[in-house]
C-alpha cells in the first residue's frame, strides 16, 4: 500500500517522538511490504518562529492532501507572550476546526506490567480499557472570540453547540459502544448549564436507535473522582472539549504516564489526525528522555483508523507489550524489575520487537 504521511513535529518534545514514529512505521513498511512517504511541515511555535504564523496556508493545504497526518506537540514558555491569535495552540486548533475533526478518540488501556506504575491502587487500575470520545471542534474552545471587556475589568468566554455537532459526536460514541462493551456515559454539568440540557437530551433521543447501548448520564465534577476510584465501570464516555480535555488526562493517571497515550482526532469522511494526548513537556524537551510511546501508538491508530491496516498496527502494540514486559521503560515510569532507558533505546527496543 502507497501513503503520503504529512509529519507536524512541533516544538518541544515533539521532534524527538516523531522521529520514532517514523522509524517504526518505516521498519513496518519494510516488513509488511508498503510504502510510506513522509513531508515533514511546521506547526506552533515552530512554524511562528519562521513565517510569524503558527499554521500557514500552504501547511494546510498540504494537510488536506496527505493522507494522514502525525503531530507531535505545540506550545510552550518562549511563546507565552505572543499575541493570542498567533499563540502555537491557535496553530493546533485552526488545523482541527480547518479539517472538521470533530471526534477525538483517547483510549485509555492499562498494559499489565504497568498496574504497579500506577500510583493508584493495582486492584483499581487492573483491566482498565476506556475509550473517550472528545468533541473537538466547538465548545468551550470555538465559541464567540473571547474578549476583555470594561477597560479589561470583564471577561467572556463562550460554550456554544449546534444541536448537529453534538448530534455527531453522541451517534460517535454510540457506534463506538456498540462496537465494545455497549456502554456509554455520557459525561456533562447538566444541573447547571444549559449546553448540557441539550446534549443530554440529544443523547436520550438517540439511544432509542440503539437499544443494546445502556446509557448513563453523569455530571462531570464527580466523574473526575469516579474515574480514579472506578475506573473499571467506564467503557465509552461521549463529552464536551473541555471535559474530554481535562478527564483524558486524569485518565493517564490510571496508566502510569500521559506518555502512553493516543489519539485519533478524526472527520466525518474518515480523515485523521494522530498525536500523543501529552503536550510538549518543555520541562524535559531536549534530554533525551521522553517517552515516546504516545506518539508511537498514535501511529498505529493511523494504521488501523486511515489506512484500516490492523494487523500491521496490532504488531506495533504487541511490540510496545512485550517490551513492557520484558521491564523497558522510560524515567516518567517506575516499576520493580523494570530498567530505565533514554527516548533512543526505548524506540530501538520496540523497533527489535516487532514481529
Ligand atoms: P505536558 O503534557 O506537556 O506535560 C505535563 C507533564 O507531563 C510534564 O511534567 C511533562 O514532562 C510530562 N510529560 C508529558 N509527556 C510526556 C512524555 N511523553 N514522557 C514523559 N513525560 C511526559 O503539559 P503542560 O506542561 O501543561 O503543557 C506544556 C505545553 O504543551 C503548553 O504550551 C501546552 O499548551 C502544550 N500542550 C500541547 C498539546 C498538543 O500539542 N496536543 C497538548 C497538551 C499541552
Ligand atoms: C490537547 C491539548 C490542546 C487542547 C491545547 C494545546 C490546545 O491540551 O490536545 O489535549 O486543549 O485540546
Ligand atoms: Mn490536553
Amino acid at each position: 500500500m502507497k501513503k503520503h504521511i504529512l509529519t507536524l513535529p512541533g516544538d518541544g518534545v515533539g521532534p524527538e517522538i516523531m522521529t520514532g514514529a517514523k522509524s517504526v512505521l518505516e521498519k513496518i513498511a519494510d516488513d509488511f511490504n508498503h510504502e510510506f512517504t513522509f513531508e515533514d511541515g511546521l506547526i506552533g511555535g515552530a512554524a511562528y518562529d519562521a513565517s510569524g504564523t503558527p499554521l500557514d496556508d500552504g501547511t494546510l493545504s498540504r494537510a488536506k492532501n496527505a493522507d494522514a497526518i502525525l503531530l507531535g506537540a505545540v506550545g510552550g514558555p518562549k511563546w507565552d507572550t505572543v499575541e493570542k491569535t498567533l499563540r502555537p495552540e491557535q496553530g493546533l486548533l485552526k488545523i482541527r476546526k480547518e479539517l472538521g475533526l470533530f471526534a477525538n478518540l483517547r483510549p485509555i488501556k492499562v498494559f499489565d506490567r504497568l498496574i504497579p506504575a500506577s500510583p493508584l491502587k493495582e486492584t483499581i487500575v487492573g483491566g482498565t480499557d476506556i475509550l473517550f470520545v472528545r468533541e473537538l471542534t466547538g465548545g468551550l474552545y470555538f465559541g464567540k472570540p473571547s474578549e476583555r471587556r470594561d477597560g479589561g475589568n470583564s471577561v467572556v468566554d463562550t460554550l456554544a453547540y449546534t444541536k448537529e455537532e453534538i448530534e455527531r459526536i453522541v451517534e460517535y460514541g454510540f457506534q463506538a459502544a456498540k462496537l465494545r462493551g455497549n456502554k456509554l456515559t455520557s459525561v456533562d454539568k447538566a444541573n447547571v448549564l444549559e449546553s448540557s440540557r441539550m446534549w443530554r437530551e440529544i443523547v436520550d433521543e438517540k439511544s432509542a436507535a440503539y437499544p443494546e447501548v445502556e446509557v448513563e448520564h453523569a455530571l462531570v465534577d464527580s466523574t473526575a473522582m469516579k474515574l480514579i476510584t472506578n475506573p473499571n465501570d467506564f467503557d465509552v464516555v461521549v463529552t464536551e472539549n473541555l471535559f474530554g480535555d481535562i478527564l483524558s488526562d486524569e485518565a493517564s493517571v490510571i496508566t502510569g504516564s500521559i506518555g502512553l497515550l493516543p489519539s485519533a482526532s478524526l472527520n466525518s469522511s474518515g480523515f485523521g489526525l494522530y498525536e500523543p494526548v501529552h503536550g510538549s513537556a518543555p520541562d524535559i524537551a531536549g534530554k533525551g528522555i521522553v517517552n515516546p510511546l504516545a506518539m508511537i501508538l498514535s501511529a498505529a491508530m493511523m494504521l488501523k483508523y486511515s489506512f484500516h491496516l490492523s494487523e500491521e498496527a496490532e504488531a506495533i502494540e504487541a511490540a510496545v507489550d512485550s517490551a513492557l514486559k520484558d521491564g523497558i521503560h522510560t524515567s516518567d515510569l517506575d516499576f520493580e524489575g523494570g530498567r530505565t532507558v533514554s527516548t533512543e533505546e526505548m524506540i530501538g527496543t520496540v523497533i527489535s520487537y516487532i514481529k
